[in-house]
């Protein structure tokens, strides 16, 4: 396995002036009894270097994928080895990775490093170094702080965000982990600003779903902010990034574990993690379907499961449809897949066991309406039979054999 283990470079002297941050911002979250800190803007690595000087660590470890350290992680960790030994640990990029195997390693080389209990975990990269760093600062010593820096839309707006800390195993997505609260999220909205358009697509698929099962007040706003060019510049991904931290701000501060109203965040989902783990793939190469995608298509399959049953009516469909359509990503599924793998990597799906249904039944979040997700028995999971599942899956694969417009350039 390519894992990069190394203490970075001293820094090189600065040939050009560096660009001059600007947008800076301060904002806040409250979970668990704890305020986390938020600094925004672009250009910022100087501001994000003297955040974490103000934490005093002994050492930081900088977790980042292969292609963000040569990107950002790289430069940072340069920039914190000035004053701190800091340890630089890659993973190359991919979901595979998000696994023991890479945890495990990185937990032997950052105490090959001499990490303590004044240690800071710092995750740089996207959603995937950020579980693998947030469950590695959350065994090692029983729990070291951790700083986010989150470098795609996905990470900004919904991992980092959160509590919930967590890699893969060969069952299921994000089978283990454990619940640790970052001390601070540093976002530098122009580093945010270079994902590729497929990666900047996925990410607003979480705003998306935030405005569809829980804050439909912010419809009109994405309306005029989604492109489905994705040519979203640093000040836009700044608004959805906004519009994110408004709702997941309120949501954590009611349910951190996210475990009652919090499950709603889990909207498309139930199929979505299952399209994931499927390995569905998409495009002409076939290739992994992201996370975001896999959401859309999730949401794509909730509202017609909830139509299908009488509860959503044409009008929250079609709402559904629009938005999506607006991000820019295909409503279907373009590579074969059987809904009976769809079905069997449900039976999985880590909501298991938060509410008890027979095997003839998934539990999911529905929606009676856009922003009116069902809430029976103060309980926003639902059971719902097997084969309507099926059936919204089926029909994913259908409109595939028919769709002719691909998603976009990558
Ligand atoms: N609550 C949670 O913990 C939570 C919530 C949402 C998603 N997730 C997890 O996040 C993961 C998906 O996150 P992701 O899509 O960010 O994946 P990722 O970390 O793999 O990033 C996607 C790709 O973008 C590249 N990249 C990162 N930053 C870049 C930049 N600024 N410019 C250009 N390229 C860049 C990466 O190298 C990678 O190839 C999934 O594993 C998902 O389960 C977790
Ligand atoms: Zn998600």
């Amino acid at each position: 396995m390519d894992l990069q283990a190394r203490e970075p470079a001293a820094a090189a002297d600065a040939t050009a002036a560096p660009p001059l941050p600007s947008g800076l911002r301060e904002r806040s979250f409250d979970i668990a009894g704890k305020r986390v800190r938020v600094v925004l803007g672009e250009h910022i690595e100087a501001e994000m270097a003297a955040a974490l000087a103000e934490l005093d660590a002994d050492r930081f470890v900088v977790v980042t994928d292969a292609r963000v350290a040569e990107l950002a992680a790289g430069a940072l960790a340069e920039r914190l080895e000035r004053t701190t030994p800091t340890l630089l640990l890659s993973h190359p990029p991919g979901e595979e990775f998000k696994n023991l195997a890479t945890l495990s390693r990185f937990v032997d080389l950052a105490l090959d490093f001499g990490v303590t209990r004044r240690s800071v975990v710092v995750a740089v990269g996207g959603g995937i170094p950020g579980n693998i760093a947030g469950v590695l600062a959350g065994l090692l010593f029983r729990g070291l702080r951790l700083v986010h820096v989150p470098t795609t839309v996905i990470a900004a707006c919904d991992s980092v965000l959160s509590v919930k800390q967590a890699v893969n195993t060969g069952h299921a997505k994000n089978t283990v982990g454990l619940y640790h609260i970052p001390e601070a999220v540093l976002v530098d909205l122009a580093v945010v600003a270079n994902g590729s358009p497929r990666d900047l697509r996925s990410g607003t698929c979480e705003t998306v779903k935030n405005a569809l099962a829980i804050e439909p007040a912010q419809i009109p706003r994405l309306r005029r902010l989604l492109r489905r060019e994705a040519d979203y510049s640093p000040a836009d991904l700044g608004e959805i990034f906004e519009l994110s931290l408004a709702v997941k701000g309120r949501l954590l501060l009611e349910d951190p574990y996210e475990k009652h109203a919090g499950v709603l965040l889990e909207y498309g989902h139930t199929v979505g993690h299952a399209l994931e783990l499927a390995g569905a793939g998409r495009g002409p190469g076939g290739d992994m379907i992201k996370h975001g995608e896999a959401v859309a298509l999730g949401m794509t399959a909730a509202a017609d499961v909830a139509h299908r049953a009488g509860l959503l009516d044409a009008e929250g469909l079609a709402v559904h449809e629009e938005l999506i359509d607006r991000i820019g990503i295909c409503r279907c599924l373009t590579v074969g897949i059987a809904p009976e793998t769809v079905l069997h990597h449900i039976a999985y799906d880590n909501k298991r066991g938060y509410r008890s249904c027979d095997g003839s039944e998934v539990t999911m979040v529905l929606l009676r309406a856009v922003g009116a997700p069902l809430n029976a028995e103060q309980r926003y999971l639902t059971p719902v039979p097997q084969t309507l599942v099926a059936a919204a899956v089926h029909d994913l694969l259908r409109r595939g054999k028919e769709c002719t417009a691909g998603h976009g350039p990558s």
